[in-house]
């Protein structure tokens, strides 16, 4: 596609029908026994995801020579892993919370047992998928080993489920800017550093290329989390799909609360230029990246 007809939304659009696809291919059917259990896993799965670390997977894979069919197990993966956080995220126990992906949440519908059951499925899942010998047959028994390795480390409580522990326990406290820095790196950031890193590594980057795509995936990941913070303050509840005002409600320490509002979307901005920065050595294959920067901190769900 010619630089002038080139889209974001086509190129988010076709990426997503593929993930799906691939998604519903790699997921036990709902009616695999245990059918309760297979049906709460697709629910949370195919309630409307923007998908976004497949995107970026993708994105940085094509982004070295790399070709995106290569990249559909271990997307599928991320959104496995990432589907569970947030079933698990909305747990009374966690979030408490009704809405998510424009429906009503996992334990609401299945109730709670089944929730956390569903996200441990989900989550198993990921890799059984990733160490099938069926799968990712462009990529070397080394490099599937890498990838194995950097995405349970991304999720694993030195990654997201140490970010949202730490989360937890900064509600209803005053916590200072390195400490919320550490929740959203973490609890956020390293999934989306995983998907970048994960995608070169697919494409086949070199040294510099997976270098230069850490740069950009620290302050992409980031940047996304400082946008959720804004959006559960400014979003239309309709558009975003889950519960508005939420983080207010549960005294939790964000970008707006530590910042104010425009100090955040200041911080969304900067992040977003270090992201730019980072690309400087791709030339026009690293344009899906340059858009996706923008569109995290510019989104309205
Ligand atoms: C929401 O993630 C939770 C965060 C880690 C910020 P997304 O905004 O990617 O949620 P979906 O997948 O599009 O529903
Ligand atoms: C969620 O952060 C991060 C993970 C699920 C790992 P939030 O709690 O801010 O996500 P939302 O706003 O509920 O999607
Ligand atoms: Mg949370
Ligand atoms: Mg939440
Ligand atoms: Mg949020």
């Amino acid at each position: 596609m010619s630089d002038s007809t080139w889209s974001l939304d086509l190129y988010l659009e076709t990426r997503l029908q593929m993930v799906e696809a691939a998604l519903d291919e790699y997921l036990p059917k709902a009616a695999t026994l245990p059918g309760s259990l297979h049906d709460s896993m697709r629910y949370s799965i195919f309630a409307g995801g923007k998908r976004i670390r497949p995107v970026l997977m993708a994105a940085a894979c094509e982004a070295v020579g790399g070709c995106l069919e290569d990249t559909l197990p271990a997307a599928a993966a991320i959104e496995m892993i990432h589907s569970y956080s947030l079933i698990h995220d909305d747990l009374p126990a966690m979030d408490d919370d009704d809405l998510r992906r424009g429906k009503s949440t996992n334990h609401k519908v299945y109730g709670e047992a089944i929730a956390i059951l569903a996200g441990d499925g989900l989550l198993t899942e990921a890799f059984i998928l990733l160490s099938s010998p069926q799968v990712l047959r462009s990529v070397s028994a080394p490099d599937r080993l890498e990838i194995i390795h950097q995405l349970s480390r991304a999720a694993g409580s030195l990654g997201m489920v140490g970010g949202q522990v730490v989360d937890m326990e900064s509600e209803g406290q005053q916590i200072d800017l390195p400490t919320l820095e550490y929740i959203h790196t973490h609890k956020t950031g390293a999934l989306i550093l995983a998907a970048i890193e994960i995608g070169a590594i697919i494409g086949g980057a070199d040294e510099k290329q997976r270098q230069a795509l850490h740069r950009y995936g620290e302050a992409a990941g980031l940047a996304f989390q400082v946008a959720d913070d804004i959006l559960d303050i400014v979003a239309e509840q309709s558009l975003l799909g889950k519960d508005v005002g939420s983080d207010a409600e549960r005294g939790k320490s964000t970008y707006p609360a530590i910042l104010g509002l425009e100090g955040a979307r200041q911080r969304a901005r900067d992040l977003r230029d270090m992201a730019f920065s980072a690309l400087e050595p791709f030339g026009s294959e690293a344009r899906p990246l340059r858009e996706i920067a923008t569109y995290i901190i510019d989104r309205s769900f």
